[in-house]
C-alpha cells in the first residue's frame, strides 16, 4: 500500500476520492490527524496531512513517529512524502520541483527513534542511503509522464525550526554539501526506514534561502504563498503519476 505525506500546501489532495477518515491511535501518542483512506484514479492511497488538517502542528512539534506507525499499521509501505524547501544552489530556485538522494539531519530533540524503550535491544540501522531507490526512480518516470522536470538530486539539510535561517547558517549548509534547507525530512526519513518501509521524498522549492537570490533581504511570505498556489497543482498532478505507476 502507498501512504502519501503532505506538507505546507498540500493538506489535502484533491483529486483523491476520500471514502473514509479515521484517527488511528499508536503507542506513540496522536499522529497530526485522521488518516485520509481513498483512491486516486481508482487506486488506493492513505494520505496523511503532515501538519493536521489546519495546518496548525508547526515542523517541530510534529509527532512523527505516531505519523509513521499509523500509516505502518494500516498496511503502508511504501511512503513518497512531499516537503517544501528554500534552495540553496544556485539552480534551485522558486518553483523547482526536487528529489532529494541525501539528508543532513541538524534538528534537536524530536524523538527520532523507535529503539528507546528500556526493554528494548539497541539497535543501530543502516541509514547511508537515506531515500528508496526504487521508489526515487517511481517518481522520476511520473514526472517524465506528468511532464514535470524533476531535479534528480539533492541534499536536504533538515533544521530544526520554526525559524527560518540566518544568511551565515545558509553559507554554513552549503559549505556542508546541502543543496536545499527544510524542516520536516527528518526523523521522518528515518523513522519510515526503522519500520522498514520505503521513503521517497519530493521537495518543491518555495523560495530562495535566506540572503539568496530574492531572499538576499530576507524572505516574504507573501512570495512563498504565491509560489505554493502555482507549484502544488504541478505536485498533485506528479503525486497522481505516482500512483498510477506504483499500481502496475
Ligand atoms: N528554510 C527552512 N525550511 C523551509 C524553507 C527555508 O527557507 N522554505 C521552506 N521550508
Amino acid at each position: 500500500m502507498l501512504g502519501i505525506i503532505g506538507g505546507t500546501g498540500l493538506t489535502q489532495l484533491e483529486n483523491l476520492k476520500i471514502t473514509r477518515r479515521q484517527l488511528i491511535r499508536t503507542p506513540y501518542g496522536e499522529p497530526s490527524g485522521p488518516l485520509a483512506f481513498g483512491d486516486i484514479c481508482g487506486h488506493p492511497v492513505i494520505f496523511m496531512p503532515r501538519h493536521g488538517n489546519g495546518h496548525t502542528i508547526p515542523p517541530h512539534a510534529v509527532n512523527y513517529r505516531a505519523n509513521i506507525w499509523a500509516l505502518y499499521s494500516e498496511g503502508v509501505r511504501d511512503i513518497v512524502a512531499v516537503a517544501t524547501v528554500g534552495g540553496i544552489r544556485e539552480d534551485l530556485h522558486p518553483g523547482v520541483v526536487t528529489l532529494p538522494n541525501q539528508i543532513i539531519d541538524y534538528t534537536n530533540g524530536r524523538k527520532n527513534t523507535y529503539y528507546d524503550g528500556k526493554d528494548q535491544l539497541v539497535k543501530h540501522i543502516d541509514f547511508t542511503e537515506p531515500y528508496c531507490p526504487r521508489l526515487r526512480a517511481l517518481c522520476k518516470t511520473a514526472a517524465e509522464k506528468a511532464g514535470e522536470s524533476l531535479i534528480q538530486d539533492g541534499v536536504y539539510a533538515c533544521v530544526q525550526g520554526p525559524r527560518l535561517e540566518t544568511a551565515a547558517e545558509i553559507n554554513r549548509l552549503e559549505r556542508d554539501g546541502a543543496t536545499m534547507v527544510g524542516m520536516t525530512g527528518m526523523p521522518e526519513a528515518v523513522l519510515a526506514r526503522e519500520l522498514e518501509m520505503s521513503y521517497a521524498a519530493i521537495c518543491p522549492v518555495v523560495n530562495h534561502a535566506a540572503g539568496r537570490g530574492n531572499s538576499v533581504n530576507g524572505i516574504r511570505y507573501e512570495e512563498i504563498d504565491k509560489i505554493l498556489d502555482a507549484t502544488m497543482q504541478r505536485v498533485r498532478n506528479l503525486i497522481e503519476q505516482v500512483v498510477i505507476l506504483h499500481a502496475d
